[in-house]
């Protein structure tokens, strides 16, 4: 079975939008995380699609998606998490309590708030991990990466050309994340922010999947209105 999660489980702090979560604000004509579930929808690879909301915030996601897929056959909406892992987990565990879960079974995660997600990136992520059982989707570094190890002072500028901008999907098999993430101690877990690290915490391989420049996390307003442009620019 291939599944998508689409990780809506943030509140969206940096957005300064405190009566809203980021991923339900609108863009263009429609909520940011319905052109994101439109992508997966659309691509009709995935067997069933995870939506991963706050708590508090289920009822109104599940109207936004009765509205939007009134054929919502395969959208099943969950609560997020107290971290994204922590959302990501709770996608895994209703996946093994309620369909089981073979080894081969994949988990495509996604931002809710990267709306401009391709077909070509979900395919290569599905295909990739089909073969390697994890990846990360990826841009080269534009800008030159400076490492500050004090916060203060220059302690590594590293060679660009061997620097990425983590982007999403992550993809991976799902027994083996829920594995190696279980086997992570309370302090290791806490300082993950990062879906990929826990391969990388136990040595095992991700494999690169290459995104795209306008694949863009709307974090802020800023991101918002260039979201706007780009969206604009396309329907133009
Ligand atoms: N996310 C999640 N569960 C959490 C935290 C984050 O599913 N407990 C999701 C967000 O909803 C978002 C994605 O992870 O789609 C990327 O995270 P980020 O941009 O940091 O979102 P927020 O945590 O909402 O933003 P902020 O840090 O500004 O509060």
């Amino acid at each position: 079975m291939i599944y998508a999660e689409i990780l809506a489980g943030g509140s969206g702090t940096r957005m300064g939008n405190t009566d809203l979560p980021k991923q339900f604000m609108m863009l263009g004509s429609k909520p940011i995380i319905i052109h994101t579930i439109e992508q997966f929808f659309i691509s009709g690879k995935f067997d069933k699609i995870l939506v991963c909301c706050p708590s508090k915030w289920l009822t109104y996601a599940n109207d936004l998606i009765e509205k939007y897929f009134p054929q919502k056959s395969n959208i099943i909406l969950v609560a997020g998490g107290s971290d994204r892992n922590e959302t990501i987990m709770n996608g895994c565990k209703y996946i093994e309590k309620n369909f089981g879960l073979k080894d081969d079974d994949i988990i495509v995660t996604h931002d809710a708030v990267r709306p401009f997600i391709t077909q070509k990136i979900i395919e290569n992520n599905i295909e990739t991990c089909k073969k390697f059982g994890a990846t990360d989707t990826v841009i080269s570094a534009i800008d030159t990466i400076v490492e500050s190890k004090n916060n203060d002072t220059i302690s590594n500028i590293p060679k660009r050309d061997t620097m990425y901008q983590g982007q999403t999907p992550q993809s991976f098999k799902i027994k083996e994340l829920m594995t190696l993430y279980n086997e992570l101690n309370k302090e290791e877990k806490q300082v993950l922010t990062d879906a990929c690290k826990i391969y990388i915490l136990k040595n095992k391989t991700v494999k690169l999947v290459p995104g795209e420049v306008f694949n863009i996390k709307i974090t802020t307003m800023h991101d918002l209105k260039i979201a706007n442009a780009i969206l604009m620019e396309r329907t133009k």
